[in-house]
């Protein structure tokens, strides 16, 4: 009995970190299946908790596309072989699950299509729900496409690198100042597929405004908001950085963080961007409002660009460098250098 109960909850931790990857969408080439399973002892049990947990429908009601659990499954099913016990047998539910798929056309594979990715949050998250909340506080739910560039041309469709740093960044780290998440109203720049935002707003941050230049992008916004159950605390609108939008109502409303992930890539931006940041900056001075921004170091001389804006609109800058040890809570690769920025005016 004592042996068995070891085994349960040795194979609870692989148990969710397959489910991280599952239903993050990592692609299934790149997983070390064989790491996340009882090494020549995967009995029944441990097949019937990984499809009652990750695999079933009921367990996850946003399931991938597809096309990526046939793969996630290919890879799956062969390590599940290659450690079968003696005498054990693959599941059943498992390989029909399987062989459904496979008889199925693969209308999901075009990279242009949106797909549902679940990003699961820390289990040791703090609770928060404001009054009528509902949903799922334990994830943030998205639907988006891999490709870089939408159908439209913009590259508000999936969820950047970055995002997830700033989203690790607000999880893990102190805010700068005495300030909690809970006590901010929060404003996001680009906010692309509103991960961040919603994020926040699962923190329990007082308010998030999540903005966009693009219509389409402050659209997807919303419906992303709508899938992740109702909240009071976020919405969502429209801003374009610079001056054509300088009598937009958002920049007499109250702020105490103005935050972005990936959006200082595009040098044409960067002036605009700089003189919206500053403009905000400026009317929350009292407030002592700050900004922090998420960039992925694509290209070194954008964002000495970027450093000379900065130092031109006379706004102080912190930057950090995310460390491979950052990247904890969800995957992406450490190949690009991503850097926290956190921006004042003092
Ligand atoms: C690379 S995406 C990043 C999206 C999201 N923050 C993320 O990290 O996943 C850049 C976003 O900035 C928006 N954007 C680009 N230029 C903009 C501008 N001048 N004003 C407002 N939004 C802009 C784009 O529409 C897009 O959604």
């Amino acid at each position: 009995m004592g042996a068995q109960q070891n085994d349960i909850s040795s194979s609870h931790g692989s148990l969710v970190k397959l489910k991280r990857l599952y239903l993050q969408s990592v692609p299934a080439g790149s997983i070390a299946f064989d790491a996340l399973v009882p090494v020549g002892r995967v009995d029944w049990g441990f097949q019937d908790r990984l499809y009652n947990t990750i695999l079933s429908k009921d367990a996850t009601p946003y399931q991938p596309a597809d096309a990526y659990t046939r793969r996630f499954l290919k890879f799956l099913i062969a390590c599940l072989e290659r450690n079968l016990a003696e005498d054990e047998e693959l599941h059943d539910s498992i390989l029909t699950l399987y062989s459904n798929l496979m008889s199925k056309p693969d209308s999901l594979s075009d990279a242009t299509m949106p797909t549902f990715i679940t990003y699961l949050l820390p289990a040791n998250k703090p609770p928060y729900r404001g009054r009528g909340e509902e949903g799922d506080d334990t994830e943030v739910v998205i639907s988006e496409r891999k490709s870089v560039l939408s159908a439209d041309g913009h590259t508000g469709s999936r969820t950047w690198e970055a995002a997830l740093a700033l989203g690790e960044y607000f999880l893990s780290a102190t805010l700068p100042g005495s300030k909690r998440i809970p006590q901010c109203r929060v404003l996001e720049l680009g906010a692309g597929t509103g991960f961040t935002s919603i994020l926040l707003s699962k923190m329990g941050a007082r308010y998030v405004l999540a903005t966009d230049g693009d219509e389409r992008v402050c659209d997807a916004i919303q419906r992303n908001i709508n899938l992740n159950g109702r909240r009071n605390n976020i919405s969502v609108s429209q801003l374009l950085w610079g001056t054509s939008q300088e009598d937009s109502p958002i920049y007499t409303e109250p702020w105490d963080l103005i935050i972005g992930g990936d959006i200082t890539y595009d040098v044409r931006d960067l002036s605009d961007l700089v003189f919206t940041l500053k403009k905000l900056l400026v009317a929350n001075r009292r407030a002592g409002a700050k900004v922090i921004i998420s960039a992925t170091v694509r290209n070194e001389i954008t964002l000495s660009e970027f450093n000379t804006e900065l130092s031109a609109a006379e706004l102080n800058f912190e930057v950090r460098e995310v460390s491979e040890t950052g990247r904890q809570i969800w995957f992406y690769g450490n190949d690009t250098p991503i850097r926290i920025y956190t921006i004042s005016l003092e």
